[in-house]
């Protein structure tokens, strides 16, 4: 965990504001959270779990590690930084800059983007804080791994431990999102960049998995980019991409790998997950959009 400048995390318990030293977090009412030697900090409070180990588990966050280490997302994250450094640009920098990233997972899009904003803020002092949050433990153990410069959370979306206007800028990929929320913790003129699949995405896998599927025209993603999928008066939207890519899967494990990181293969019976087995082969649509909002001033 690298040490804070003005840090914009509230206890969970409370909501003062928390501290640090080398080993713990605290705020002054006595609550007290320890920093894992791993370099994480867990600020989930035991009821705002609803299962002994909330979030994605430690097999999907395995299976993701290893396909997103193959590159096929690759383009997502260049097309993210690109959007990220952008809009960075409207950012009133004080220095340094919150950066959070909700739903991090086991931080491929995070650990990246922290690295690429150091790049462009390289004549501030104190250029950038990243928070990678996650609800799950697993994930947030193996997002340690990737990048000790970011800060790792492990807390709950619905409440996060920051306080109010504490974010310059917050990415949310592949993961639901609670607009009120996001609001409260953007500064204003903040920027948010939301990821999210089109109905083309991996359409072709989900067809060995699904009998109702209606594929849609090619003109679907840049059709959806106008779809504006987070509603608040405090919200504007600044900015769409779409991204239509395709992907070629050559091996059995990179197929598996694919499938076991997404929820289709947790919905799915026994007799799809052979079917799937048998591919040795697939060649399927990357297909999502960005939207990016502005906080109103
Ligand atoms: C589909 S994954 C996306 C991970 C990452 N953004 C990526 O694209 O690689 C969704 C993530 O959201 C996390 N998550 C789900 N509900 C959450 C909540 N209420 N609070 C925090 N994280 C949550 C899961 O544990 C999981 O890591
Ligand atoms: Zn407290």
């Amino acid at each position: 965990m690298s040490q804070t400048v003005n840090s914009p995390l509230v206890c969970p318990v409370c909501r003062e504001a928390l501290q640090n030293n080398d080993r713990s977090y605290y705020c002054p009412q006595g609550h007290s959270f320890d920093i894992a030697r791993q370099g994480y900090v867990n600020l989930l409070l035991s009821h705002q779990r609803r299962s002994k180990h909330p979030g994605d588990s430690k097999e999907m966050i395995k299976a993701r590690q290893a396909f997103l280490a193959e590159g096929h997302y690759l383009p997502i994250y260049t097309a993210l930084e690109q959007l990220a450094l952008k809009h960075l640009k409207n950012v009133e920098t004080n220095s340094p800059l919150q950066v959070a990233d909700l739903g991090c997972g086991e931080g491929y899009y995070t650990h990246q983007l922290d690295k690429a904003l150091r790049k462009v803020l390289t004549e501030h002092k104190n250029p950038l804080q990243t928070w990678g949050i996650d609800i799950s433990k697993d994930a947030i153990i193996n997002a340690c791994k990737h990048n000790s410069k970011v800060n790792w959370l492990i807390a709950n979306l619905s409440q996060t431990p920051f306080a109010d206007h504490s974010m310059d800028m917050i990415t949310v990929l592949f993961c639901p999102i609670n607009a009120q929320e996001l609001v409260r913790l953007l500064k204003p003129g903040g920027i948010f960049i939301f990821v999210k699949p089109d109905a083309k995405h991996l359409i072709q896998l989900r067809e060995h998995i699904y009998s109702d599927i209606k594929g849609q025209d090619e003109n679907t993603a840049i059709e959806k980019t106008t779809d504006n999928p987070v509603h608040h008066p405090q919200l504007k939207l600044i900015d769409t991409q779409a991204l239509f890519h395709s992907i070629s899967l050559d091996t059995p494990e990179s197929i598996q790998a694919l499938f076991k990181m997404t929820p289709h293969y947790w919905r799915s019976k026994p007799e799809k997950h052979k079917k799937i087995e048998q591919l040795s082969q697939l060649d399927t649509d990357i297909s999502l959009s960005f939207f990016c909002y502005q906080r109103e001033h």
